[in-house]
C-alpha cells in the first residue's frame, strides 16, 4: 500500500487561518493531506519547527501569512519572507528540493486561494514523491 504525502501548514491566526476557515465554511474542497497549525503571526515559525516537520514525516510545509503590508505585528511577514528565501537555499543545499517548503501571503477572504493553493501544492510534492531522509547520514 502506497502511503499518501503529508503536509503541514503553519497558517497565521489573522489571515491564512481565516482564510482557510472561510474555504472549510463556503464548504470547498481541498485535499485532505494538509495538517493545519494555527499560530499568532507567521514570523513566529521558526525555521527548525519547518526542518522538525520534515524529520517527523512531512512530505511538504506550508508557511502562509497575511498579504505584505497587512501583518498584525506590522513587520512580521517581512520577517517571514527573509528568513524563508534563506531556509530554501538551505535546503537545496542538503539536497532537499525547494519546492517542498512554499511560502505564501492569503488573506481572510480568500477562501478560494487558500483551496487553490493548497490542491497546487499537493499536486506538485505527490509528483515529487515522499520525503526520504533515510538518504541522509546519521539519520
Ligand atoms: Fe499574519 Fe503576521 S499576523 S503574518
Amino acid at each position: 500500500m502506497r502511503e499518501d504525502i503529508r503536509i503541514v501548514g503553519f497558517l497565521c491566526n489573522w489571515c491564512s487561518y481565516a482564510g482557510a476557515d472561510l474555504a472549510g465554511v463556503s464548504r470547498l474542497e481541498y485535499p485532505a493531506n494538509l495538517r493545519i497549525i494555527r499560530v499568532m503571526c507567521s514570523s513566529r515559525v521558526d525555521p527548525i519547527f519547518v526542518l522538525k516537520a520534515f524529520k517527523e514525516g512531512a512530505d511538504g510545509v506550508l508557511v502562509a501569512g497575511c498579504r505584505l503590508g497587512e501583518c498584525h505585528y506590522i513587520e512580521g511577514n517581512f520577517y517571514t519572507r527573509r528568513r524563508f528565501s534563506m531556509l530554501k537555499r538551505i535546503l537545496e543545499y542538503v539536497g532537499i528540493e525547494k519546492e517542498r517548503l512554499r511560502v505564501e501571503w492569503i488573506s481572510s477572504s480568500e477562501g478560494e486561494r487558500f483551496r487553490s493553493i493548497i490542491e497546487e501544492m499537493t499536486s506538485e510534492i505527490k509528483k515529487l514523491g515522499k520525503l526520504n531522509l533515510d538518504k541522509y547520514e546519521g539519520n
